[in-house]
């Protein structure tokens, strides 16, 4: 297991030349080398591309990295899993476009001595950013390594006060038929809700996220906050979240309740256990798809076992898949 924090001199992606900056320059390097003239080819318009950058989300870097290489921004932001905007890996990037996410708020109620609604602005400024490089395991069997920019979801729990009957914590996405193509289809009861356990949600790898690559979220990518649960399958971290709510009973979740055979409330990364139609011994990491597919092992808790193992102490993770 390759765990480490990454040492003070290596920069973090947010220090790294804007992405358009670079690779608008390969653009060029590559035309002038085919002589072929781009339109905005002079002075200030090498460092602008056709659409405005996304906002920097500057963050320092943060426990728990890993020093797998990241997966390139291009297939973190084309190749992704957001059901409210259709079923295709594509479809995401393509209609997730027309998500409003201004302004935006997230309502946190149930068993809290302070309940209330928080706006985005406010949320982006609960805690220091940091930068945490994860790997993220899908439970379809492909996974990517993301630098998430965002903080320790402990942070907002402590400052609402759960109470002492708060044992669980729902999370909803936004369910909006005028801005999601996708909850017209039956395939999932809408909203999304995802939910952990109040001590996994209080685990310091537990992040609520605002951002990756050192950029606010894509909108594909959940924007403008999500959660992100590295030692789970990648439907446990849900995106474009607008209500935390804290219970005292095991929440029915969005997948356990459309197939609970196949997804059972803790969906742990675990090698050992198949999904009923699949293995999950092993899984393709996306961008390294070559001539020849490497598939990697899986790793009990996606690699992250010296931080969460002691959470499940005597659980028969067979039965509580
Ligand atoms: N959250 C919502 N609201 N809707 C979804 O369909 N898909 C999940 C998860 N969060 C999903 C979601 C699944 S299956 C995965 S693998 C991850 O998002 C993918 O996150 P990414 O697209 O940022 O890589």
């Amino acid at each position: 297991m390759l765990i480490r924090t990454p040492p003070r001199h290596e920069p973090t992606a947010s220090e790294i030349t804007p992405r358009r900056v670079w690779q608008r320059r390969r653009e060029l390097v590559r035309a002038a080398a085919a002589g072929i003239a781009l339109p905005g080819a002079s002075g200030l318009a090498l460092a602008q591309g056709p659409k405005p950058e996304p906002a920097k989300l500057p963050a320092k870097p943060g426990p728990f990295g890993t020093t797998d290489k990241p997966t390139p921004y291009k297939d973190v932001t084309t190749y992704n899993n957001f059901y409210e905007f259709g079923l295709d890996k594509d479809d995401p990037v393509r209609n997730a476009g027309r998500l409003k996410t201004r302004p935006w708020t997230v309502a946190v109620e149930g068993e809290v001595g302070k309940p209330g609604t928080f706006g985005i602005e406010d949320l982006l400024k609960l805690a220091p950013m940091e930068e945490r490089v994860y790997r993220m395991r899908c439970v379809e069997g492909w996974s990517m390594v993301i630098p998430w920019v965002g903080f320790p979801l402990a942070e907002l729990i402590k400052r609402v006060e759960p109470t002492g009957n708060a044992k669980f914590v729902e999370f909803h996405t936004l369910n909006d038929p005028k801005q999601m193509p996708g909850v017209s289809s039956s395939v999932l009861a809408w909203p999304y809700v995802e939910g952990l356990r109040m001590d996994e949600a209080n685990s310091p790898l537990t992040l609520l996220t605002f951002g990756l690559y050192g950029e606010v979220l894509p909108n594909q990518n959940g924007a403008p906050i999500r959660l992100v649960v590295p030692w789970k399958y990648g439907f446990k971290s849900n995106k474009s979240l607008v209500k935390i709510r804290f219970v005292e009973k095991q929440p029915i979740t969005s997948w356990n309740r459309s197939a609970p055979q196949e997804y059972g409330f803790f969906s742990n990364v675990n090698p050992n256990v198949d999904h009923p139609r699949w293995s999950q011994a092993t899984e393709r990491r996306i961008g390294e798809d070559g001539f020849i597919q490497r598939k990697r092992p899986t790793l009990m808790f996606n690699g992250y076992a010296d931080q969460v193992a002691s959470l499940y102490a005597g659980m028969d993770l067979k039965r509580f898949y």
